[in-house]
This record gives C-alpha cells, structure tokens and sequence, in this order.
C-alpha cells in the first residue's frame, strides 16, 4: 500500500446479514482511504455499524489536518452512512461526485455546501496525487464512479472487485469474491464489461475496493476472473448437481448421479437447496458450465426451493449454460415441464432434451435412465 494513501476502513463480525440477505459469517470490511497530500481527499465513507472504528482511523490518519475533498464514488448506505458524520466535523469539505449522485443526495439526507460534478475524464489535482475520474454506472447502481490515481497507479474500485468476510480472516479471495459479484453486480455484467475495457487502458499496480482486501499481487488474476465472471462464461468445466428432496429420494438420485459423473471423470459439486447458502448455490451454478436441476413436483409446479433457486438465476441473467433436469413424482409430474418453462426464458440456454421422471423411490431403471443422462451430459 502506498505511504501515502491511508487505509481507514473497519471490519465488523456483529452483522448477521449483508444487504439484509447474505450471510457472512466471517463479518465484512467496508473500506475508506485517505489520501494524505498538500489537499486531503478522502475516498469514500463507511456503514453506519463501524462509525466509531471509522473515525478512529480517521482521526489517526488526518493527524488534526482538514480534509478538503470526500470523493462519493457511490452512495449505497453501506458507504455513504457517514457522509453527514464527516459534514458535521467539516462543513466545508467538498463532496466530488458524479452528477446522478447529486441528484441523490437529497434522498440520503444530505445537505452540503459544496458539491462538485465530475464527468468522464475529469481531473483533480491534491498536489502530487492526481486523481482521474472513470464512471461506471450500474456497477452497481447508476451514480457510480471509480477513480484511478497515476502517480500511485491505484484504482479505487467502488463496490467492484470487493468480497465478503472482515479484513481479519484469512480466506479464499475467489470463493467469497464470487459469491459477492453474482448475488450483489451479477445482473450487471455489461456495465461492469464497460468498466474492464476502461481499466484496461490503465497501468493498475493497485486495487483499492470498498470491500474485501487491498489486491496488489493478484491484480493481474482478478481481472482475468472479473472478465469471465461479467462475460457470463463458465469459469470451470465442471457439473453443478442443485437438488432439492422432501422424503430423502430425490437426494438418493443426487448423489447416486454425482457417483455416475465422478466416475465418467466429471468434477462435479453437489447441494441440498434446502439445507444451503442460496447465494452460495447461485455462485456455484455461474461457476461451472453445466447445471443439473433435480427436484420433486409440487402444487403443480416445481418444489419451492427449487423454485427459488431458479428465480434468482434468473434475476441475476443466468445464461450461456447447459442445463439438464430431473424430476421426482408420486402423482402427477410437473417440476420438468415447470423449470424448463423457466430455462427456456433465458438466454443461451443449452437444455439437454432428455429428462428423467422418477416415480417415488429410485429403481434400477432410473439408475440406468441417470447412467444415460450423465453421458449426454459429458459429451
Ligand atoms: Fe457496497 Fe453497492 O454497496
């Protein structure tokens, strides 16, 4: 991290749910930087749940200097929850911002004296810290901007290349990164395409996200996954099994497919939708090239958790997979007819034409039904 740009963000483990929705049981980081030049600028503010760590680092690092400069690269409440903390303590500070986000301001509360627009290109000079203004709007709502810094060949990220998890557990970036872009940018995967092509004329030794650790050494890695993950190709050759089971069969089947394909050489990942993390089972399906939908019939229609699962594939514009569908039924099938009405709806979507019906338990004549669809699945 460079010397002179100051790390002011907080972790916190006391959140049960991100967005009201994701769980995060290794907490979450909102980051904040400093930019300590012969003009201060601060770079974003925090959630309201870590103020008192945020103005503690803050404290520390203005080391009783004004700030002249709070940069919004976006107003989300999880980094715009301090804005009226930071007006209060220096009503003069200029708020830089896009012009959609000053016409949001209003709705977060906030009155201040001095705001200033910037637009594509834009530049501010601290001293010797120029800062150029890039947006990216709907990365991942529409007044974003990121903002790049040539001295120090830093980009400030916003809410991209961000993940999940506290600053204090050390954990895989990709898992928790990608389970954070499908579930929370997923839908927005041209916008963020537009903000990689941007990038990509920059020389980036730094990414400084609003989320998740600094990135330096694997710069070069996330936007190599970031390129896939927006372009909605597959990131591995691979089988995700998502099924759900009310008496234990459709499990049975599940696991006796996840055998089949092992055994044919698949690399294969299985989960319960009813005993799992949603947005794990979303991240997992984006993850690999293949899906194997496996549930029961119910009302008429497919098994809830099933039903769920695949309404939030479809919000987040799941497309360019394979996709095969197994359904168990007592009386009356109906989970195949229903999940490829929903399959059909999306776009490049390869559904493989053979189905299985499963009456109730799993019988010889489905295992050989399974064996058969695994290799149609494989070739
Ligand atoms: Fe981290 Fe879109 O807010």
């Amino acid at each position: 991290m460079a010397e002179s740009i100051k790390y002011i963000g907080a972790s916190t483990h006391d959140l049960d749910l991100f967005e009201g929705q994701y769980s995060i049981s290794n907490g979450m980081a909102y980051n904040s930087y400093v930019i300590d030049d012969e003009k201060i600028a601060i770079i974003d503010t925090v959630d309201k749940i870590v103020t008192d760590k945020w103005l503690d680092n803050l404290k520390k690092a203005l080391d009783g200097k004004e700030p002249t400069y709070l940069v919004l690269e976006h107003l989300e409440p999880d980094h715009s929850g301090n804005i009226n903390t930071l007006l209060k303590m220096y009503p003069s500070i200029t708020l830089v911002c896009t012009a959609k986000a000053k016409t949001m301001l209003e709705q977060f509360d906030i009155k201040a004296e001095n705001v200033m627009t910037v637009k594509e290109g834009d530049e501010l000079s601290l001293g010797n810290h120029t800062l150029k203004f890039i947006l990216a709007p709907m990365v991942h709502w529409p007044e974003v901007m990121v903002t790049y810094e040539e001295s120090e060949k830093a980009l400030f990220s916003a809410d991209a290349f961000g993940k999940f998890g506290a600053l204090d557990v050390d954990e895989s970036w990709s898992d928790e990164a990608r389970r954070y872009y499908f579930n929370i940018v997923g839908k927005y995967g041209l916008p963020v395409t537009n903000l990689l092509k941007k990038a990509s004329a920059l020389d980036i030794k730094t990414i400084y996200p609003l989320h998740g650790p600094i990135l330096t050494d694997t710069v070069p890695e996330v936007l190599k996954l970031y390129t896939t993950w927006s372009s909605y190709e597959p990131e591995e050759n691979g089988v995700f099994i998502a099924y759900a089971s009310m008496h234990g069969n459709t499990a049975e089947a599940a696991h006796k497919t996840k055998e089949i394909l092992e055994e044919k050489g698949a690399k294969v990942t299985i989960s319960d939708l009813s005993r799992s993390d949603m947005a794990q089972n979303v991240a997992d399906a984006f993850r690999y090239g293949t899906l194997l939908c496996m549930a029961p019939s119910y009302d008429g229609t497919v098994f809830t958790p099933m039903a769920d699962f695949i309404h939030r594939l479809k919000t987040k514009l799941y497309q360019n997979r394979r996709v095969a569908l197994v359904e168990n039924a007592s009386w009356a099938p109906s989970a195949v007819k229903a999940m490829k009405a929903e399959f059909e709806g999306m776009k490049n979507i390869d559904l493989i034409e053979n189905t299985v019906t499963i009456k109730t338990t799993v019988k010889e004549n489905d295992i050989k039904a399974l064996e058969a669809l695994a290799d149609e699945i494989l070739k």
